[in-house]
């Protein structure tokens, strides 16, 4: 079996596995008894950060929490994928994100603070939609170019796995990336944000 059929096979493999670890990964969600407070303080028990252990994510899984009302996405990619990032730059609408939302330090080529844990917020940029998770290389459906990232069902919408919008889809701008940060190697943060952060 060749390089290229394996990884895509290993691909598909954890798409299945998409998820399952969303609920173990979690430290702590604080959730309970929101419905009885007062609607400021439940505001801010929504918004409040939440830790996810990411250590227990197989490369090249994705698995979702929830932040602030949020599908949020936590994907670990594999270096294969980063390095497929340049390949198709010039298919994106916006692939420096300068027309995109994310907090400052993830304004980079990967879209992200560590270059293999991606987060996002997993709704489409176009009507909020939610569009899948799609990490297999070159499936007929989304064509020879196509490296892995996310499609939108609902109209069409492609995102690579940096989260970046392909051109002439209805989404306008990347997938938006919530404010976060590593605590340690393992426990990432998600809601938290500096002072000055300006998403
Ligand atoms: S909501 Fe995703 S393409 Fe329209």
């Amino acid at each position: 079996m060749s390089r290229h059929l394996k990884q895509s096979s290993r691909r598909r493999f954890l798409v299945g596995a998409t998820g399952v670890m969303g609920a173990a990964g979690v430290v702590g969600v604080a959730t309970p008894f929101v419905c009885s407070l007062a609607p400021n303080e439940k505001a801010k028990q929504v918004r409040a950060p939440i830790k996810v252990d990411v250590s227990k994510i197989e490369v090249g899984a994705m698995v979702t929490v929830a932040w602030n009302g949020l599908p949020i996405w936590i994907l670990k990619r594999d270096k294969q994928s980063l390095l497929s990032l340049k390949k198709h730059e010039a298919l994106l609408a916006d692939p420096d994100s300068i027309d995109s939302i994310q907090p400052k330090n993830t304004k980079n080529t990967f879209r992200s603070v560590r270059s293999d844990i991606a987060v996002y917020i997993g709704l489409c940029t176009h009507l909020g939609c939610t569009p899948k998770y799609r990490p297999e290389l070159s499936p007929i459906d989304l064509g020879e170019n196509w490296h892995g990232g996310f499609f939108c069902p609902c109209h069409g919408s492609k995102f690579d796995l940096a989260g970046r919008v392909y051109k002439n889809v209805p989404a306008p701008t990347n997938l938006e990336i919530p404010p976060y940060r590593f605590i340690d190697n393992d426990l990432l943060e998600i809601g938290y944000r500096e002072e000055s952060e300006g998403v």
